[in-house]
Order: structure tokens, then sequence, then C-alpha cells
């Protein structure tokens, strides 16, 4: 028995995940759901936005299929009760390291671009993000200085390992499609970065097939939007890579259309969309919600080894959006559930 855990969390995660969930059944009757709370939901039922039951729940299913968590009016709650410190602490406690954020341009969205035509339709590349360290991970706090003033800090670091391991997810990564990875840092300011750097290069060693390059992140920033064909695959830290991505996203037409698979090298792996609970369309059926299917199709890939049901579900999504088949970010008038009849209906 397969067995997927479903945390849809807050705002528009359960109406996208909703969806996702039905396109992996229509793919196999066979697979057993399971639902527990998370994020901001969770808080209001437990008192806490990642319970242990929902943990649990997330070690012992072979995959997650993960929605969105948080809203503003969490905001004020002290750090560990935020909606957010769920999706840190299932990263954190299923050990996934590695996110994988592909981000193309689905032929037919060449208007749905914030940029040129012939500028976006080529845009095919994955960004490999380091997930479980980095700035977000080191101690944080705020204090008093010595004269009284308020202070906030967050410190960056990396160890050796960890970005060897990414590296390698990144390497790897460059060998199954086009052979070229981007490392971007910051290495011309930062010591985590000088480090990163370092350990990229002596990993480059063991793939002489694989041709590296570097990039300082604010070139990658304006690289990203003056020629994204250039780019393969992108390796990076967890801070640099929550941006590119959100920035690729809408090279790629919308936030609403990029997936992401979370990954701990062993074949478990937590499948959520890139983008957040979106208050402000929430409650409304206006959500897109191919990042969240085409997450089920990384699912169906990564920790089921089902790689032909995934182009399958791929396959669907292109196929509609070809059509013309359009949720509102996209231009089009389509409700968050027409778009997943669609899909469905595509898959045959
Ligand atoms: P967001 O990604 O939720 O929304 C940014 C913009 O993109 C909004 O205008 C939203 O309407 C739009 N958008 C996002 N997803 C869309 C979709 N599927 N279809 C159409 N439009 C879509 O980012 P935000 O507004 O900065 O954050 C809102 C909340 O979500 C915050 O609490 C934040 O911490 C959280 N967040 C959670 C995750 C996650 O759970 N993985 C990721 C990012 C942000
Ligand atoms: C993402 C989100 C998260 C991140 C937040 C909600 C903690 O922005 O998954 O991209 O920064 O990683
Ligand atoms: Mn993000």
């Amino acid at each position: 028995m397969t067995l997927i855990a479903v945390l849809s969390g807050d705002g528009i995660g359960p109406e996208v995940t909703a969806q996702a969930r039905r396109v992996l059944e229509a793919v196999d009757a066979g697979l057993q759901f399971e639902e527990a709370p998370v994020g901001g939901a969770a808080y209001l039922e437990t008192g806490l936005p990642l319970p242990p039951q929902t943990l649990d729940l997330a070690k012992r299913a072979d995959a997650v299929l993960f929605g969105a968590v948080g809203d503003p009016k969490f905001d004020a709650l002290a750090r560990a009760f935020r909606p957010e410190a769920a999706i840190l602490g299932l990263r954190k406690e299923l050990g996934l390291f590695a996110n994988l954020r592909p981000a193309k341009l689905f032929p037919g969205l060449e208007d749905a671009s914030t940029l040129k035509r012939e500028v976006a339709e080529a845009i095919d590349l994955i960004i490999v993000r380091e997930l479980t360290g980095d700035v977000y991970f080191g101690e944080k706090g705020q204090r008093r200085t010595e004269d009284g003033r308020r202070q906030g800090y967050d410190v960056m670091s990396y160890g050796e390992d960890e970005v060897r391991r990414i590296a390698r997810i990144g390497f790897e990564t460059a060998r199954t499609r086009g052979g070229k990875l981007c490392s971007v840092d910051k290495a011309n300011v930062l010591e985590t970065s000088q480090l990163w750097r370092d350990v990229v290069n002596e990993v480059a060693g063991d793939y002489p097939d694989v041709a590296l390059s570097h990039l300082y992140v604010d070139n990658a920033a304006m690289q990203l939007v003056r020629d994204p064909g250039q780019f393969d695959v992108i390796v990076t830290g967890n801070l640099f890579g929550d941006i590119l991505s959100d920035q690729a996203s809408m090279c790629a037409g919308s936030i609403g259309m990029l997936p992401s698979a979370a990954l701990n090298g062993d074949g478990k792996g937590m499948y959520e969309p890139i983008h957040g609970s979106a208050p402000d369309i929430a409650g409304r059926g206006k959500a897109n919600p191919c990042a969240a299917i085409l997450s089920a199709a990384m699912l169906l890939r990564h920790s089921l080894a089902r790689g032909e049901d995934a182009g399958r579900v791929e396959q669907a999504v292109a196929r509609v959006l070809a059509d013309g088949a359009r949720t509102p970010d996209l231009g089009g008038e389509l409700s968050t559930e027409a778009m997943g009849d669609r899909v469905v209906n595509a898959l045959g």
C-alpha cells in the first residue's frame, strides 16, 4: 500500500491541493490518502502549527503532498507558533535538503510571461535549492545593544558537507539534462558563499562532463530576466533559491505554474507548489492549481518511481494549456476546480 500524506494548510493551499489529489486519484485509484492539519489551520485546532500527529503522518507516509501555509493574522505570534514554522519543521525533521524547482514555459503561455515572447519561450531550467541550512536555520533573535537599542540578527552559515551534498544533486541533475550547472552565491562579500564556491569547485572534479559556471546572485537575478534561456541547472543556497525561484516563475508565466520537490536523497519527499497561501485570492476559486498538480507529478516521479505516470500528468497540463485553459493569473476565467476538471479529463 502506498500512503500519501495530504497536508493542505491555509489560504489557497486546500483549494489547489484538492485538485492535485484528484489528479493522483485519477492516475491510480489504489493510492491511500491521509489528511492532517498543518500551519495556521493546525494552530487554531491544536495550538501548534506542526502537531506531533501531523509530523508522525509525514514520517510514516511514502510521500507528502503539501499545499501552503501562512496568513497575516498569525504574524504577531512568536515565531515557533507561526504557520511558516510548520513547513520549516517538516523540511528539517524529514531531512529534505534538496529542493528541485523546475521552471519552463508551457507552449501557449508566451503572453502570460512578463518577458518578451522570444525571451520567455527559451526558459527551461531547474533551480536546485538547498533547503535545510543557510540563514534560515542559523541562530536568530532580537536583542538590545549596550546602548539599549533593539537589534535583530540571523546567522548565515553552511558546513562543507551540506554544500557538498547539494552540489552533487546539482551536478547529477545537470547530467540528466543539458549538462550545464550554474552555482549562484555572493562570494564577493560573504564567507559562507566563499566556502560554498570552494566546495562546489572541489565537487566539480567528479563531474568533468558537466560545464560549471559561477554567478553572483545579483547578476543571476539580472540574467534571469535578460536571458533565462542561458540557464540549465542552477544550484544555490536556501535564501537565494527562494528568491530566484519566485522570479523564475514569472518568467514562465505565473507563480501558479511552478511545482517543487523537497527530497532527502533517499526517496522520501514533500511536494508543494512554490507559491504561498495567497490570502488576497483565497476562498474565491481563483487560484491556479497547475503548480500543485505538477508537484503531484513530481511526487509520482521521485517518490513512487512512476516516471511514466508523471509524464502523463505533465502532458495533460501541457495539453489543456495549449487548448487555451486559463485561470485568472494567466489571463483567463476558469476556476481552480474547472482547471482541475480539464486536467483530469485530459488524462483520458
Ligand atoms: P504568495 O505566493 O502567497 O502570493 C504572492 C502573489 O501571487 C499573490 O498576489 C497571490 O495571489 C499570487 N498567487 C500565489 N499563488 C497563486 C496561484 N496558485 N494562482 C494564482 N495566483 C497566485 O506570497 P505572499 O503573499 O508573499 O505570502 C502569503 C503567505 O504565504 C505568507 O504567510 C507567507 O509566509 C506564506 N508562504 C507560504 C509558502 C508555503 O507554504 N510554501 C510559500 C510562500 C509564502
Ligand atoms: C517557499 C516559502 C517558504 C520559504 C516560507 C513560507 C518559509 O517562501 O517555500 O518558497 O521561504 O522557504
Ligand atoms: Mn518562497
